[in-house]
């Protein structure tokens, strides 16, 4: 890989051990694959946040980074972590608590912004054609597909090289190339809600791999929608984008193959991850990928006026952000004794802990984790029938 003066001044340690890793990282993944410079990205998104998923070992790496004064360069969100202060830091254990602070207190000492969600475009929304280092799949698939920003999906540690670097190798998803799709998916009948849209996602997952598909057949999806299907489909594959039929991308060349979706795959996909017969669930669950504004809306208005049943929890998780911003739906929702978490998901805490034997949710891409993450059951269906169940309306 071609490297700048200062990059290779970096290289070689002249600026401190933590941009001297970092650089490290970014070169061998260059040349992995098939990386040839260094490009500036506008913003890096850091997953790992979480001590589930992250475990011991990486934090004294992470500790050993803050004290060589590893410092984000760009601006750096983070993923959602274990468990959120209010609510889920009082009933966990004491050294779950603990390890979860100390890894925060890391990312803090390097700079990098204590977002913890994984929808950090409703913090500030990519500009278009702008390259990015973002390690949620989710979020990476959304920024491509959606808002047309350009990011490979990243893992914690080359998110976390390039927010310290301020660039990422220019392989991948970064060169227009490979940015076409080369599938033409048909979608026969519209899906009618976001459970549908995550469905479609599972499915077109597990038969494209990591190939990029134009999907027809899903005019008018809500953004939402759109964050659903987004969200499966990095599930159960590999791909990092999706194009939909109106769009025009440059380079465009005629799709290569061709596949039918029809109504009745999405809705056995549904039944297949619903893998339980319980109809009754002890914690029903919102918020996967993280609540928008709208969405927010959506559920204090169904909520409103209503109570959670006796022997279910009920969770709504978004962003600190939008929690702050949906102040006046937080309180109808919170009304109804259900809680509005921010900072945390099932997936990545600890409801089994708790007791958790079934979950309700919206999200496919949470009915195709819980059971593996979480050693839960799982009911699949649409955000009204969850909201409906919870509060017995
Ligand atoms: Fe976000 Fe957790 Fe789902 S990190 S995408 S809410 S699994």
């Amino acid at each position: 890989m071609y490297l700048t003066k200062e990059e290779e001044l970096i290289y070689d340690g002249e600026f401190g051990w933590a941009q001297q890793k970092c650089m490290t990282i970014l070169v061998r993944l260059g040349e992995l694959f098939g990386g040839t410079r260094l490009i500036p990205i506008d913003s890096a998104h850091v997953s790992g946040v979480s001590y589930k998923t992250l475990g011991d070992a990486p934090i004294e790496f992470l500790k050993a980074l803050a004290e060589s004064d590893g410092k984000a360069r760009v601006e750096t969100t983070l993923n959602p972590q274990s468990l959120d202060q209010e609510y889920l830091g009082k009933l966990l254990k004491e050294n779950i608590v603990e390890k979860q602070l100390t890894i925060l207190k890391q990312f803090e000492r390097m700079g990098f912004k204590q977002s913890l969600t994984c929808t950090p475009y409703y913090l500030r929304e990519p500009k278009r054609n702008t390259h990015l280092a973002w390690a949620e799949s989710s979020a990476v698939v959304y920024a491509n597909s959606v808002l047309d920003a350009w990011t490979n999906r990243e893992g914690g540690p080359s998110a976390l090289a390039a927010a310290i670097i301020g660039k990422t190798p220019n392989y991948g998803i970064h060169q227009p190339k490979n940015r076409v799709p080369s599938v033409l998916v048909d979608v026969e009948t519209p899906p009618q809600n976001e459970t549908e849209f995550g469905a479609l996602g599972i499915l077109l997952g597990e038969i494209l791999k990591d190939e990029i598909p134009k999907i027809q057949g899903i005019r008018g999806a809500t953004s939402d929608q759109l964050k659903q299907l987004g969200a499966a489909l990095a599930s159960t594959g590999m791909v990092n984008m999706f194009c939909r039929g109106h769009r025009r991308l440059r380079g465009e060349t005629q799709a290569t193959q061709r596949i039918t979706v029809e109504a009745r795959e999405i809705a056995k996909t549904i039944e297949r991850l619903s893998v339980t017969s319980i109809s009754k669930p002890d914690l029903v669950f919102i918020g996967c990928p993280h609540c928008s504004l709208d969405e927010m809306k959506q559920i204090a208005c169904l909520a409103e006026g209503k109570r959670v049943k006796a022997d279910t929890e009920f969770w709504v998780c978004t962003s600190r952000y939008i929690r702050q911003i949906a102040r006046n739906h937080v309180k109808r929702i919170e009304e109804t004794g259900g809680h509005v978490l921010d900072g945390v998901c099932t997936i990545v805490s600890y409801p089994e802990m708790l007791g958790v034997k079934t979950i309700m949710t919206n999200s496919a891409k949470t009915a195709y984790y819980a059971p593996t993450l979480n050693k839960t059951a799982v009911i699949l269906a649409p955000l009204k029938e969850c909201v409906r169940t919870a509060i017995g309306g």
